[in-house]
């Protein structure tokens, strides 16, 4: 494990209580990103973890942010119109967008009506380094789930896309529909502060332990595995996601 990260597990009893903790620790992080630097970027996940996590960040944590010195990216998208059930920035909108009162200025989805992928890619890589400049999108904090087969954003196993070292935004194919699918690259991951996992469920236990166990090996075969920030990853799971098999027998 690249010892210069700082790594840490928190394992919650069950996935209530993971969003709960997970809502609030986000809040605690932007509050500490703004009173260092006057304002907050983050990158959301997609997916179904996350959404709950919204969800309360908007209604336990939302009248006390100031949504005016936070901006939102995401880390991947769908590609495929806001409006369609499968978009990650209309689940944002849905759970969060609609209920706080963030300035659209600071929404930053990815350009999803711009054809063809390469091409929104491009436009995306384009707002982000005119945002952060062209050192680095350096996030202050990425949020990132994990798939049942260690894909992390939508960088699936064995994609070509973990090869890349120059680029930011990349097109990338998904085993499963919607298969297009616009994702920050590992280099722009990594150029985070902080990440920030989101993982629950008993289907990402045999990635979870390998992870855990044996983070040399998951990281020649899980995209989740090769996500090194230039500070912190904190991964929040609940138990079903991480417990020894023989726990589950208890
Ligand atoms: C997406 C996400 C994806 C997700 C994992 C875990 O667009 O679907 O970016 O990487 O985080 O697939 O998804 P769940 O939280 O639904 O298990």
């Amino acid at each position: 494990m690249d010892d210069s990260v700082s790594w840490e597990v928190r394992c919650y009893p069950d996935r209530s209580i993971l969003t709960r903790r997970a809502a609030e620790e986000i809040a605690h992080r932007m509050r500490r990103a703004i009173a260092l630097k006057g304002r907050c970027a983050v990158a959301l996940a997609g997916g179904h973890t996350p959404r709950p996590v919204y969800h309360r960040l908007a209604e336990e944590h939302g009248h006390r942010l100031p949504w005016d010195r936070i901006h939102l990216f995401w880390g991947d998208e769908r590609y495929v119109p806001p409006d369609d059930p499968q978009s990650n920035y209309g689940m944002v909108r849905q759970t969060l967008l609609d209920r706080i009162s963030l300035p659209e200025e600071n929404v930053h989805p990815m350009p999803t009506h711009i054809s063809p992928p390469e091409e929104a890619a491009r436009a995306y890589e384009q707002t982000l380094r005119s945002f952060f400049g062209d050192a680095g999108p350096t996030f202050d904090l990425v949020l990132l789930g994990v798939g049942a087969d260690g894909h992390t954003a939508s960088l699936f196993p064995g994609s070509p896309a973990l090869r890349e070292r120059a680029r930011w935004v990349v097109v990338t194919e998904a085993p499963v529909e919607p298969r297009r699918r616009l994702s920050l690259t590992l280099p722009a991951i990594n150029a985070a502060d902080q990440v920030m996992f989101l993982v629950s469920g008993e289907e990402k236990r045999p990635v979870m332990r390998a992870l855990l166990d044996e983070p040399q090996r998951a990281r020649t075969l899980y995209p989740a595995a090769m996500v090194r920030p230039r500070g912190s990853v904190a991964w929040f799971v609940d138990r079903a996601a991480l417990a020894e098999p023989e726990d589950s027998l208890r």
